[in-house]
This record gives C-alpha cells, sequence and structure tokens, in this order.
C-alpha cells in the first residue's frame, strides 16, 4: 500500500476565525499532522477580519481542538504534537474587499515562503460566506496571487453554499474560471469525503455480486434518507436564507444519488467518475415548475420531543420571521431516465427535527414474481428484501430477507445480515471527512470534488423545483391570499404528505415497513 502523504505547501485559510476552520478544518489538519502525513513544509495562514496575533490565533485553535477532543473523548492532548504543530500555524488580519489587504496578504506569503520549504504551492481555502467568494478571488488574482511565483501550484478550495439558484451558480463559476483553470478549483462537498460515502463505489465495482442485480430488472425503487435530529438552532439566519434543499439536497444529496446511480468508471480517476456521475445528474428528469407537488414535497418541523428533549417549532425559533415559509423537510421523487434506471423511482427525503441523525441510501429490490409464504397476514407482500447503505452513524451495511420462522407453521420472518465497520475495523476506523478532502487537495487529486457541470446540473434540477414553489407563492399572493407549509411535530418522520409520495406509487418509507412488520 503507497502511503499517501502531502507535498510541502502553504494553506491560507480565509474565515479562520469562524465556526468551519474551528470545528473542522483546523481539527482536520492537527490529525493530518499526528499521523504525518503533512510535509515539514507545510504552513497554515489563517486570514479573517478578526484582529489576532499569531499568538492569539494559536491560543484560539489549541481550545478549539481541547474542546473537539472532548467531544469525541478520544485519547489525551499531547503536548508535544501540538507545540510542533502550533509552530506552523500564522495569523493575517485583514478585510475581503480592498487590496491593500491583499498586498499584505501576498507579502506575508512571501515571507512565510522564504522561511519556510514550501516549495511556493498554495492552497487558498473560501471558508467564508459566499457573498465574499467574488471579491477575494479578484484580489487574489489582482496582487498575482492566482498562480505562484515561484513555479509552486496554486489552488483553491470553495467551500458551499456555491450559489443559490442555477444562474449564482453559473456566474459563481464564470468568474472564477476567468481567473483560474478549472484543474485549480476545487468545489468541496463534504459528504464525498466521508468513508462510507467512497465505500458506495468500492462496495458496488470491488465486488462481483452486487453489480448485476444493481438495475431495473432487479431493483424495484430507492430510497435515500439523510435525517438529522436536530432543530436549526443557532444558525437560524443562514438556514431561513437556505432551506433543506439548498442546503441538503442540491449538494449531499444530489452526491449520493450520483454515486448510487452511476455506471462503472473507465478507470478510478478524477474525470472517469466525474463523467459517470455527471451523465446520472443529466440523465434525472427535469420537472415541470408547475407540477412540482406532483413531485415534491416540502414541509417545516413544529413543536416537539426529539431524544427526551423539547425543540421549539421552527417558526418559534430565534431569528426566523413567524411567517417563513423555508423548507426544513423535504421529499423529491426524482425519475432517473437512462438504460439502467428507466421506471426505478429514487425518493430522496432530508429533514431537520427528525426522530435520529441517520443517512442511508436503500436499494429495495423486486419482489419473487409468487407469494407462497404469505402465511402471517400479507407481510411480505409488501416488506422487500432491502440493502442498506448506512452512511453514518453506526456505518454499516444492512441485507434483509425473509427466512422461515422456526415451528410447526410455516411463518415467514424479516432478518438481516450486516456488516458493522467498527465490529471489521475498530472503533477509530471512521477519520472525518475533512481530513480525507484536505489531503487530497494537497495531493492535486481532485476525484471527490465537484466539477463545474455538476454543480450545475445539480442546480439546474434544483431549480425547476423553486420555480414551482416561487409560481405557487405567486399565485397565492395574487388571490391575497400567504402560503403556508405542511407542519411536521419535531421527533417525527415527517409529513403525511411525504407517505403519501410513496402511498401513491404503492410504496412505504422503509422504517414504517419494518416497523409494521414486527
Ligand atoms: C451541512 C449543512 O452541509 O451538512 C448542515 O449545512 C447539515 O445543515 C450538515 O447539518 C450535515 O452534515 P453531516 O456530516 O453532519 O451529516
Amino acid at each position: 500500500m503507497i502511503r499517501r502523504t502531502a507535498p510541502p505547501n502553504l494553506m491560507v485559510v480565509f474565515g479562520a476565525s469562524g465556526d468551519l476552520a474551528k470545528r473542522k478544518l483546523l481539527p482536520a489538519l492537527f490529525h493530518l499532522h499526528q499521523q504525518q502525513l503533512l510535509h515539514e513544509g507545510f504552513v497554515v495562514l489563517g486570514y479573517a477580519r478578526t484582529r489576532m496575533t499569531d499568538e492569539e490565533f494559536r491560543q484560539q485553535i489549541r481550545e478549539a481542538l481541547l474542546e473537539h477532543l472532548a467531544e469525541e473523548q478520544s485519547a489525551p492532548f499531547d503536548e508535544g504534537l501540538w507545540g510542533n504543530f502550533s509552530k506552523r500555524l500564522f495569523y493575517q488580519t485583514g478585510g475581503y474587499d480592498d487590496h491593500s489587504s491583499f498586498e499584505a496578504l501576498a507579502q506575508r506569503i512571501a515571507e512565510l515562503d522564504a522561511k519556510f520549504p514550501t516549495k511556493g504551492n498554495h492552497i487558498f481555502y473560501l471558508a467564508t460566506p459566499p457573498n465574499v467568494f467574488e471579491s477575494i478571488t479578484t484580489l487574489l488574482a489582482e496582487v498575482g496571487l492566482a498562480n505562484s511565483p515561484c513555479g509552486g501550484w496554486t489552488r483553491l478550495i470553495v467551500e458551499k453554499p456555491f450559489g443559490h439558484d442555477l444562474e449564482s451558480a453559473q456566474k459563481l463559476n464564470d468568474h472564477l474560471l476567468k481567473l483560474f483553470r478549472e484543474e485549480q478549483v476545487y468545489r468541496i462537498d463534504h459528504y464525498l469525503g466521508k468513508e462510507t460515502v467512497q465505500n458506495i463505489l468500492v462496495f458496488r465495482f470491488g465486488n462481483g455480486i452486487f453489480e448485476p442485480i444493481w438495475n431495473r430488472n432487479y431493483v424495484d425503487h430507492v430510497q435515500i434518507t439523510v435525517a438529522e435530529s436536530l432543530g436549526v438552532g443557532s444558525r437560524g439566519g443562514y438556514y431561513d436564507k437556505s432551506g433543506a434543499i439548498r442546503d441538503m439536497v442540491q449538494n449531499h444529496m444530489m452526491q449520493l444519488v450520483a454515486l448510487t446511480a452511476m455506471e462503472p468508471p473507465v478507470a478510478y480517476d478524477a474525470e472517469s467518475v466525474r463523467n459517470q456521475k455527471v451523465n446520472v445528474l443529466r440523465s434525472i428528469r427535469p420537472i415541470d415548475p408547475l407540477e412540482v407537488n406532483k413531485w415534491v414535497v416540502r414541509a417545516q418541523y413544529s413543536r416537539g420531543m426529539v431524544g427526551g428533549r423539547e425543540i421549539p417549532g421552527y417558526l418559534e425559533t430565534e431569528g426566523i420571521p413567524p411567517d417563513s415559509t423555508t423548507e426544513t423537510y423535504v421529499a423529491w421523487k426524482l425519475e432517473i431516465d437512462n438504460w439502467r434506471w428507466n421506471g426505478v423511482p429514487f425518493y430522496i427525503r432530508t429533514g431537520k427535527a427528525l426522530p435520529v441523525k441517520v443517512t442511508d441510501i436503500n436499494i429495495m429490490f423486486r419482489r419473487p414474481p409468487l407469494m407462497y409464504f404469505n402465511s402471517r397476514e400479507t407481510r411480505s407482500q409488501r416488506v422487500h428484501n432491502s440493502l442498506t447503505l448506512r452512511i453514518q452513524p453506526d456505518e454499516s451495511i444492512i441485507l434483509r430477507f425473509d427466512a422461515k420462522r422456526p415451528g410447526p407453521q410455516l411463518d415467514v420472518e424479516q432478518v438481516s445480515m450486516d456488516f458493522s465497520y467498527s465490529r471489521a475495523f475498530g472503533d477509530a476506523s471512521i477519520s472525518d471527512a475533512y481530513e480525507r478532502l484536505l489531503l487530497d487537495a494537497m495531493l492535486g487529486d481532485s476525484t471527490l470534488f465537484i466539477r463545474r457541470d455538476e454543480t450545475e446540473l445539480a442546480w439546474d434540477r434544483v431549480t425547476n423545483v423553486l420555480d414551482g414553489w416561487a409560481i405557487q407563492e405567486e399565485l397565492l399572493r395574487r388571490r391575497g391570499k400567504k402560503l403556508t407549509l405542511p407542519q411536521y411535530p419535531a421527533g417525527t418522520w415527517g409529513p403525511l404528505e411525504a407517505d403519501d409520495l410513496l402511498a401513491r406509487d404503492g410504496h412505504q418509507w422503509l422504517e414504517s415497513m419494518l416497523n409494521e412488520g414486527r
């Protein structure tokens, strides 16, 4: 096995005083350092408007790491390791839209390049709100940082949200690609860094037994659930402008659909894998905005109990306008018009304040042509054989099928075979998604990053839905009425409308199927 270690580089983190940098990026870098995967010529330069010295920045990161370790309940903090890591941390105060700040930044980078053996390799990580993506990149180019001055490489990592509809995503892409080449741009979707998401392709294409049945001849339908048990909490300001479809569906869920449905790539490399994902996204049948209700359900959570704790309703949450029509739940029936999947619906859903946090891809197989063993009511006529790829938590793969219950009668019961990551590889087997993605970006491997055409195709399909919703609101407004969304109590599996979406096709969400089976 070849050990993948990062080449030397200087990483500038814009938005370094923010939550993402503290909670995710710096802990991931520290962990890479701990595993000796970073080069001695690796340096971080945090950049943000908050005034701070290098020492204060280090202190802030140290506290964030201690908090992180406490949450993870992992090994005690290693002071020696931290001492070594903190020597590579620097901070620069500056604005996001003034030229002089960026001249000072270029100067600072030149100094660090001289002091450390970075080889002039630079990564610029945009971990800021998206409204400053354009000004930051323009200024980087203006001060000559779009290409490395001393023969190294320059890469740009762009955080989500990447646009808020098709037009804004295209505009951002046009802008970035005037200043950088596509190979320099790493659009991040942290779901792709999850071990279990990468395992979708290994499971499908690294084994001979599943792929032959992974198609319309054997699969009845597919259900993908990304459930979150938390409400929007203190992120209301951001969330209310976004909603579930922009926050989760356009990016994470479309990626899960693409990986589940794609054809085998010609090779496991960035272009081949992404070409196949693009083909899936292109095959998703665009919906007619006027028919949005036929395909998509949206809702908001109301007050309720999740895991024994009361959660206020979305409209009661601080920072949310009491008449907000932002959805916290979406269910969508997708049709994929290609040779493999024609006629196999993909039902996807995501929501906040659901009973548990879980991400599952459920492949629901066709029933046998004749049912002999339906002695226990008609249960086995409803319950499909299913294969669940559990992305998180309790990362696992579960195959469910019928077996004869021991006893004199012919009673059939659904049983399961499962593979658990922690049982097979130990508890510490799953590392954080950002670790993998940061390492890949340093290595110049963009397989797990989103290409321009992927982001635009996903936005195209989502924008049809957004257009449909806008038309509905407008029609109501003209009639002097206001839109109110269906509500679901926090701690339940979403609105009844989402059950109806499947019931119309004679299906049920898997958890209700399993519960009834008991
Ligand atoms: C983020 C969304 O992209 O993904 C959040 O903005 C969401 O709203 C999060 O909670 C979910 O990520 P994970 O890794 O916890 O499933």
